[in-house]
């Protein structure tokens, strides 16, 4: 049986894999909202759904975010999709050709890159990001010399640095997406898995939506289950008129019209909110543990920001230690993690390694932090 795409083998502890672990997918929500929902179903919800996504469900989800982006989200404003993997490729197919040059960040979302550049053939450039997010200065530099169809960015808890995009930068990116005319496509998929109370992240980048140059792309991959394989992008009018006219979505419908049901009813009852919060108080601790099997087990000159959301802790190692040979010999220590170069399409960040604390209970991660510990002495 296949369990999952990730490598599991029997006794590896792999902080490469950022998904939810095992323990925390919730069989039961699912169950329940399943029942609510085939338990109310009329013929219309097994009909193939209005193209920009039934409109209950995005009144319903509207809802929820709005308290939580920080601003009013309304129903309109949302599409749904088959999650974030399938939005950038459908961005792609929309916006751009063979040759087409875009802007992401360096590092970035790994898989991502691979859609850009294996997938589509684009022109990628990279933009490096520092602990306010991507260097602007560097983005406007890039931006006399190219003209970019798109910026993909992670603006809030950035993969892999866990990095937040301050709000004069996404003020500043939205300014020049205007004056130059590119599109700002916002993975947004860790927006609401901020931990610390005190230090809100500043609003989703859906705040500009209006302008007509941002889609920002969110998912129940994080905060519920992958497995739905739901997400949601968020667009104004001129914007949306193009996902709701693309071609599999005229032809086929809703991207995922019975998944929406399903997460239409789990909002309903009230159980996403408290999953929400569920996941965030756990995810709160783990990033406490790893934080303190990492100053204990780890030399004291690698360098780490405890991350404030998002999955990951992003290690800068010592000078002249190398993330792929690093990589190289920890097989055999039974551990695993992603080296820099993974998230650069210039084969930088050699000095980067990226672990993620979601997969693991908290004994695993200790155990896995002893591991890198005796790793890096060896
Ligand atoms: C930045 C980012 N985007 C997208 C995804 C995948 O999203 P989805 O499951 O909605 O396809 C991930 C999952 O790791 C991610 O970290």
């Amino acid at each position: 049986m296949q369990t999952t795409q990730v490598d599991v083998r029997h006794g590896l502890i792999n902080f490469g894999i950022g998904q939810p672990g095992f323990s925390i997918l919730p069989t039961e929500i699912i169950q329940k909202s399943a029942a609510h929902c085939f338990g109310r179903l009329d013929p219309d919800q097994i009909n193939y759904g209005a193209e920009q996504g039934d409109e209950l469900f995005r009144e319903s989800l509207a809802q929820f975010l709005s308290p939580r982006y920080g601003f009013s989200v309304q129903r309109d404003e949302l599409f749904v999709t088959t999650g974030n993997s399938a939005a950038i490729d459908m961005v792609c197919a929309m916006f751009t050709r063979p040759g087409d040059t875009v802007f992401i960040e360096e590092p970035t979302y790994f898989l991502a890159l691979s859609i850009f550049q294996v997938d589509y053939a684009l022109n990628v450039v990279p933009i490096p990001v520092d602990e306010q997010g991507m260097n602007m200065a560097v983005f406007e530099a890039e931006l006399a010399k190219h003209q970019p169809k798109f910026v993909y960015t992670t603006p809030t808890y950035h993969n892999p640095t866990g990095y937040t995009l301050s709000q004069a930068r996404r003020e500043r990116l939205h300014d020049l997406a205007q004056s130059h005319d590119f599109l700002i496509i916002a993975d947004e998929v860790y927006q609401m898995l901020g931990y610390e109370a005190d230090q809100p992240p500043p609003p989703a980048m859906a705040q500009f939506t209006a302008g007509n140059k941002v889609i920002s792309l969110s998912s129940f991959s994080k905060i519920l289950a992958p497995g739905l394989r739901l997400g949601w992008a968020q667009a104004g009018p001129e914007l949306m008129e193009r996902f709701v006219t693309f071609g599999k979505i005229a032809s086929g419908g809703s991207a995922n019209h019975m998944g929406s049901g399903i997460a239409r009813s789990a909002i309903e009852l009230g159980l996403q909110a408290e999953f929400l919060d569920e996941i965030k108080a756990l995810y709160r601790e783990r990033i406490q543990v790893m934080e303190d099997a990492l100053r204990t087990h780890l030399p004291a000159d690698v360098h780490w920001e405890k991350p404030a959301g998002g999955f990951f802790f992003w290690l800068k190692l010592p000078d002249g230690m190398s993330a792929t040979q690093l990589s190289a010999a920890a097989d055999a220590h039974d551990i695993g993690f992603v080296p820099g170069p993974k998230c650069s399409n210039i084969n930088g960040l050699d000095q980067y390694i990226r672990l993620s604390f979601a997969f693991y209970e908290n004994d695993q991660i200790i155990e896995g932090c002893k591991r890198l510990g005796k790793l890096f002495h060896s």
